[in-house]
């Protein structure tokens, strides 16, 4: 008897789509809807991606120009204004479905610590982006390459951080 109600258990909890609070008879919860389905995470992967192909893409357009690479018809404050529509819809939207991946699975994602410093360089890349670049861009001084190096290497930390929250990250958590 008891056999059977533990594998009906075990059962459940492996048909349970990822993050899914396991529900107790008397307990009240609020369930987030997307842990209702087992689609919603890889499908707001596929938004957090594009946001940031979008978004990061437009930046380091800017940052190669002030590096003197890539095309130079256009200099490069034209560029950060031409690109600006792109970069604030693609930082948005991989903010906003960044927010909705989060919510699928909080208490593994604020207690990892390469997601919280994939947070911290996100902010430091943001700010860098809207003061240092945006003054660099408006410049001719032969320094304005560090600051777009500087950005490059901000990004590169930020998307390195989100490929490696649920690896080393998790492992992390789980020795520490
Ligand atoms: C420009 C900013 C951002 C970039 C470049 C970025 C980049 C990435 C990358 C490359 C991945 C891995 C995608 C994959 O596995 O295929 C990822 C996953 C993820 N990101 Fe972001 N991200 C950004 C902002 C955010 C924000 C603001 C949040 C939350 C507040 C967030 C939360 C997450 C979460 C929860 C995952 C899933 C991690 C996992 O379980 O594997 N991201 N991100």
């Amino acid at each position: 008897m008891s056999n059977s109600f533990s594998s009906q258990f075990v059962h459940k909890l492996l048909q349970q789509p990822r993050g899914h609070p396991v529900r107790e008879s008397n307990t009240r919860m609020v369930v987030n809807p997307l842990n209702e389905s087992s689609l919603a995470f890889p499908l707001l992967l596929c938004f957090h991606i594009g946001g940031f192909v979008s978004g990061v893409g437009t930046i380091a357009l800017v940052d190669f120009r002030l590096l003197g690479l890539g095309p130079t018809q256009k200099s490069s404050i034209q560029l950060w204004s031409d690109t600006l529509p792109w970069t604030l819809g693609g930082l948005s939207l991989v903010i906003f479905t960044g927010l909705l991946l989060f919510s699928i699975n909080p208490d593994t994602y604020y207690t990892n610590h390469v997601f919280i410093a994939k947070m911290i360089a996100l902010v430091i890349a943001v700010v860098f982006h809207y003061t240092a670049v945006y003054k660099a861009a408006r410049t001719a001084s032969p320094l304005r390459g560090v600051a777009g190096g500087i950005s490059l290497v901000l990004w590169t930390l930020v998307l390195f951080g989100g490929v490696f929250i649920g690896s080393i990250g998790a492992d992390l958590n789980n020795r520490l």
